[in-house]
């Protein structure tokens, strides 16, 4: 077995093959914002805990380093555009990012949550330290709900995977005997 170090693109290869849900991260520093985010990360139960990783290059990691708080929107399926508005670095910046979105404020932080997601995660940051190339986020979950989506949106080899589900007895060959 080779025991040299490995590349970061051969890493990204690797990983791509761990299937994910998607997120859209929001936070504040005067004016909302958001990021589509994958890295979010079940840490502890007592105390409820999880932690988001972001690239020391993201302009989001400012915010959430000013904010000290922020609030996931796990995704539906019918949020696939949220998903590709917010990894995109030419989207507006600021409140018009959310245009065309149905949003509505947190009860505890007041940062947008994706009405038609899944679930959302309200958290304060309690820790942040730099990780090679990303910011590590650790942050206590305050508050937790769901939204109106039925079917989550996943993410596998860089594609974007609207998954519908197969109901029993209806996915396969058809069996003999
Ligand atoms: C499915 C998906 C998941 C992503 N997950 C992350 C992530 O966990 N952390 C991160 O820093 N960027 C992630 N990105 C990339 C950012 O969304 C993208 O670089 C974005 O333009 C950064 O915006 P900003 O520079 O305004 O912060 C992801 C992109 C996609 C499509």
């Amino acid at each position: 077995m080779d025991t040299g170090w490995t590349t970061g693109q051969a890493l990204r290869k690797t990983m791509a093959c761990f299937v994910t849900g998607v997120t859209v991260v929001t936070s504040d520093d005067g004016e909302p914002r958001g990021i589509t985010v994958n890295s979010l990360t079940s840490v502890s139960l007592d105390p409820p805990q999880v932690l988001i990783s972001i690239g020391t290059k993201s302009r989001m990691r400012a915010t959430l380093l000013e904010a000290q708080s922020f609030t996931v929107s796990v995704l539906s399926a019918s949020l696939i555009d949220a998903a590709t508005r917010f990894a995109s670095p030419v989207r507006p910046r600021g409140k018009e990012a959310f245009d065309g979105f149905s949003v509505a404020p947190g009860p505890h932080l007041g940062h947008p949550i994706f009405t038609e997601c899944m679930t959302w995660l309200e958290c304060r940051t309690e820790q942040a330290w730099e990780s090679g190339d990303h910011t590590l986020f650790t942050a206590r979950v305050i508050d937790c709900g769901f939204g109106r989506g039925v079917t989550p949106l996943l993410f596998c080899n860089g594609v974007l995977m609207p998954h519908e589900p197969v109901a029993v007895g209806t996915a396969g060959p058809p069996r003999s005997g």
